[in-house]
């Protein structure tokens, strides 16, 4: 169902209850829906509307979607109907439309999408899945998240297993070459972020999983800031494993996420959790001795029990709000977004160190920063007495800041960034 306004306003009574805000929303939601057309990366007048479906308050500038993207009302509407709807009847179950509905957004088959909460729970999952042993050699980068550091940190000291570590370079070749360079006859895995949290920058993971299965290597994608701002085909990527939330750049409810593990290697992952929905059913408990199971023949074998409707229900409106505007449509503004922030933070000239590449396949939404002369954590508090939320980055000891852009930003709220720069090298 794509989103209209039928959907939004359920009944007068509903209407009633609006604020002014949501009441433009719906003035707003009838002009988004594209049909599936092209609109213009620049076209100021669409992309208004589009910022009208936010209750985002306006007395802030948010230039932060890499943390948690702010969902639009038609999703808040949907997790608040379905919520209700669960509490009134005392129906159960109701999330099973969800991975299908992930599987076809992220050209990936129903059976290799189990929901998860967030991105550091698919990424244990995999992890901890993994059959590697003491001696067995893991690629992962200098630039991971906690998220995708701790669980490896873990199954090192655990199991003794060796974490080998490079820098993602400029572009994309010398990153490939750097990953290249590392692989030994012991290696059997290559963990990466599809984009480090850091610096924003888009790893070449196609490529880098082409290099791992070559090599007969398990991958596994940190896919935080993939969905929403990058089209995407799982299967066309060739990913074993691709871990992502749908909080951040798909804008839907916040602890919803979802692992995906190719139908091949579902075998081979092993799952620890057990539960409702994790075996195939063939057990019996009353039998001596107790008759065992296989586990679910889908990657629903990694979560089990009880989920939250209304939180669902709220993943597949965010898709079909995402699938109203077009995905491709969504991806060329955020991309000319973060390309017009680079472009004014280059205006700065050596007053500016900018951290994510310029290289067109490595630049997206987000861009790291430091500003010369000027602390990272004091400009950050310039910021937020300014009412401008951007990131700073302790990570890794970059010490910088990075900014993040989606489809409810503006080329304005860019500039408010930049006068704060000017001001501060004054
Ligand atoms: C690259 C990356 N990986 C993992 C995470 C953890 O995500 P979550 O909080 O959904 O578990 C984040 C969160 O910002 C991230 O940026």
């Amino acid at each position: 169902m794509s989103f209209n306004r039928r959907s939004f306003i359920k009944s007068a009574s509903a209407l009633a209850a609006l604020t002014l805000s949501e009441l433009s929303a719906i003035s707003a939601s009838a002009q988004i829906n594209t049909d599936g057309k092209p609109v213009a990366a620049d076209d100021d007048a669409y992309w208004k509307n589009v910022r009208q479906l936010f209750p985002l308050t306006k007395d802030w500038t948010y230039l932060n979607n890499g943390t948690f993207g702010p969902s639009p009302y038609p999703v808040i509407d949907a997790m608040r109907t379905a919520q209700m709807d669960q509490d009134m009847s005392g129906n159960y179950g109701g999330y099973d439309a969800t991975p299908p509905k992930l599987a076809k957004f992220l050209g990936a088959d129903k059976d290799e999408i189990a929901l998860t909460h967030n991105v550091t729970e698919g990424i244990n999952i995999a992890c901890w899945g993994a059959p590697l042993k003491k001696g067995d050699e893991v690629i992962i980068t200098t630039h991971e998240h906690v998220g995708n550091f701790n669980p490896w940190m873990s199954r090192q000291k655990l199991h003794g297993i060796v974490i080998k570590k490079y820098t993602p370079a400029p572009t994309a070749a010398e990153t490939l070459e750097r990953i290249d360079a590392l692989i030994t006859k012991r290696t059997r895995a290559i963990v990466t972020p599809h984009i480090p949290c850091t610096q924003g920058q888009v790893l070449p993971v196609k490529d880098i999983c082409r290099l791992a299965k070559d090599k007969g290597i398990f991958s596994l994608i940190d896919g935080a800031h993939g969905p929403g701002m990058l089209p995407l085909d799982l299967h066309d990527l060739g990913c074993d494993t691709y871990a992502s939330c749908t909080h951040k750049w798909m804008l839907g409810p916040k602890g919803t996420g979802f692992l995906y593990v190719r139908k091949e290697m579902q075998d081979t992952i092993q799952t620890y959790y057990g539960g409702a929905g994790t075996d195939d059913g063939k057990w019996d408990l009353m039998a001596d001795p107790v008759t065992t199971a296989g586990y679910a023949p889908s990657a629903h074998r990694y979560f089990g029990g009880t989920q939250a409707n209304g939180l669902y229900a709220g993943v597949n409106a965010s898709i079909d709000f995402i699938e109203s505007i077009g995905m491709m449509n969504i991806h060329n503004r955020i991309k000319s977004l973060g390309k017009y922030t680079q472009d004014k933070l280059l205006e700065f000239g050596d007053k500016i160190e900018l951290i994510t590449p310029t290289e067109e396949i490595s630049r997206c939404a987000v861009n790291g920063f430091r500003i010369k002369g000027v602390d990272y954590h004091k400009f950050f508090d310039k910021c937020v007495e300014n009412k401008v939320r951007i990131r700073s980055v302790a990570e890794c000891g970059l010490n910088s800041l990075r900014v993040s852009t989606h489809i409810y930003n503006n080329r304005d709220e860019v500039d408010q960034l930049m006068d704060l720069i000017k001001k501060s090298l004054a």
